[in-house]
Parts: structure tokens; C-alpha cells; sequence
């Protein structure tokens, strides 16, 4: 089993990021130095992915043309001899075989996976949610795919969230197969208190069987009105085996202010260029407050 393509959904209005989302999608916010979207792509071809489709609506043009050549702005960069600029503009663009389709209608999650099934065909997939940025080691839908190779399963990711945030997740029944994975035989979409199965939740990454896309083709309106993916994989867990990897790494919900925050702060201390001032520049304002 070899995972070649992947599927960002990109398709949210950005209603929690709202008025900076109102002209400029939320994947297209800099954190650092770069757009969102790109530590996601990155993520996906350190991971091994070639292809790579964003499912997108029609006010997130600014990405296609992040990811396109730009020979005007080049030509402007190799005349005033800015060579890191012309590498790292040019370096997004060559990243990945790009593709893009729309979901046309806002249906939620489930049925903006179920528009990438031409481009997928019938290859497993890696599903990254445009919103969930992570930092680790190890690429986390790597991590994914080198369960689901060694278990022949799909594979969702997952992490421990406390029992008051289960609510914002879904909640996963599991039973231990080796250290950090998971059988996962049940799960359900923003569980009320009655019906959380454990406190494991899905966060963002998953590795899927092709078998997904007959499943959200026929599935009802869930939680919230919206074809629910968490509904397709419920079915799809109780049809063929699926395994939920406890992955190492930070996860970032960048959707909302706080996590955006908390992403842009994390990534530049870790950036060459304002780790060391970021530090020094923190500890001068922990002193004043
Ligand atoms: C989505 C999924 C949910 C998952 C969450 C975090 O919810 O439906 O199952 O736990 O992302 O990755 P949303 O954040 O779109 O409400």
C-alpha cells in the first residue's frame, strides 16, 4: 500500500477569523513568513506525497495563484540580486503537483472529501484539514501512513483532549493494539456528555481507503445539518479495519485567534531569522506586565 495523493480541504468561509478572513482566505493568513496552507503542504510532501488536491470555493483564488509562477515579481527579484526571496518564492511554487477543485456547495466535511473522488480513483488517500497545523519530529500524516502500510487499515489521527473539549471533536472507542495505535471500532461527531466513547479525538490527519467515497456518497445530513466525514468513517471503521495513531507532535487549531496565535509564536522561535529575537523580545515584555 503506497499513499501518493492527498486532500486538503480548504473550503470553510473563515467565520472565526473574521474581519481579516472577510478578503483573504484563512489558509492565505502569514503565520511567520509563509501562508498557512503551505506548512500543510509542506507536511504532506515531506511525508512522500506527489499529488496533492485542495478541495477550495469560489473566494479562494489567492491560493492557486500562491502556488502558480510569478514571472513579473522573478524578474524583479534576479534584477535587484534578492536571490533567498526569488529561491523561497519559486520553492512554493515547484512544491507539489497541485490540483484544485471546488465543492461548489457548502455541505460540510464529509461531502467535501466525497469531491475529490475522481482525482483519488482507487488509491488510499491522506486527508490534512486546512486548519490543522502541526509541529513534530516526524511528518504526523507520515506517522499515519506508516500504521496504515503496516496494518493494510486506514488511519486517523489522534490525541487525548480533555472531557470538557470532546464536545468541539469527535470521540473515538478504542482498543490498544501496540504502543500508540489504536483499533478503532466506533466514534462519534460533537458527542454530548452521554455519548463520548473515550477522550481520544481526531485532530486533523487521516489515511483513507478508497471504500470512503461509496459511504459519503449515500450518507444523511448529520451533526449540525452537514454531511459529516466522521458519520463515513464510523461506517467505514465497522466495515474494514482502521487503526488511530496516538501521534507525536503539537497540533494548532489555526482557525481560531488563539490557536493562530499560539502557531505563529511556536513557529517563529523556531524560525532562523527571529527565533533569537523573539526570545529576547518576550522575556524584555514578561518583565514589564
Ligand atoms: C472537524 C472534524 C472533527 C475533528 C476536528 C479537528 O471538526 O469534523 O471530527 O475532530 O475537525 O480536526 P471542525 O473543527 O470542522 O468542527
Amino acid at each position: 500500500m503506497k499513499v501518493r495523493k492527498a486532500v486538503i480541504p480548504a473550503a470553510g468561509l473563515g467565520t472565526r477569523m473574521l474581519p481579516a478572513t472577510k478578503t483573504v482566505p484563512k489558509e492565505m493568513l502569514p503565520m511567520v513568513d509563509k501562508p498557512v496552507i503551505q506548512y500543510i503542504i509542506e507536511e504532506a510532501v515531506a511525508a512522500g506525497i506527489e499529488d496533492i488536491l485542495i478541495v477550495t470555493n469560489r473566494a479562494k483564488s489567492a491560493m492557486d495563484d500562491y502556488f502558480d509562477y510569478y514571472p513579473e515579481l522573478e524578474t524583479r527579484l534576479v534584477q535587484a540580486g534578492k536571490d533567498h526571496e526569488l529561491t523561497e518564492v519559486r520553492r512554493a511554487a515547484d512544491l507539489a503537483n497541485i490540483f484544485y477543485v471546488r465543492q461548489k456547495e457548502t455541505k460540510g466535511l464529509g461531502h467535501a472529501i466525497w469531491r475529490a473522488k475522481r482525482f483519488v480513483g482507487d488509491e488510499p488517500f491522506a486527508v490534512l484539514l486546512g486548519d490543522d497545523v502541526m509541529r513534530s519530529k516526524e511528518p504526523v500524516v507520515g506517522q499515519l501512513i506508516q500504521a496504515a502500510e503496516k496494518y493494510d487499515a486506514s488511519a486517523v489521527g489522534v490525541q487525548q483532549v480533555s472531557l470538557e473539549a470532546i464536545s468541539k471533536y469527535c470521540s473515538l472507542k478504542v482498543e490498544p493494539l501496540e504502543d500508540r495505535v489504536f483499533l478503532a471500532t466506533d466514534m462519534v461527531e460533537k458527542p454530548r456528555p452521554e455519548q463520548v466513547f473515550s477522550n481520544y479525538a481526531i485532530l486533523g490527519r487521516y489515511v483513507l481507503k478508497s471504500g470512503i467515497f461509496d459511504i459519503l456518497e449515500h450518507l444523511e445530513p448529520g451533526f449540525g445539518g452537514e454531511i459529516q466525514l466522521t458519520d463515513g468513517l464510523r461506517r467505514l471503521c465497522q466495515k474494514e479495519k482502521m487503526v488511530a495513531v496516538d501521534f507525536e507532535g503539537r497540533r494548532y487549531d489555526t482557525g481560531n485567534l488563539r490557536g493562530f496565535m499560539e502557531a505563529s509564536i511556536d513557529f517563529a522561535l523556531d524560525h532562523p531569522e527571529t527565533g533569537t529575537w523573539l526570545r529576547q523580545f518576550i522575556k524584555d515584555k514578561a518583565g514589564q506586565l
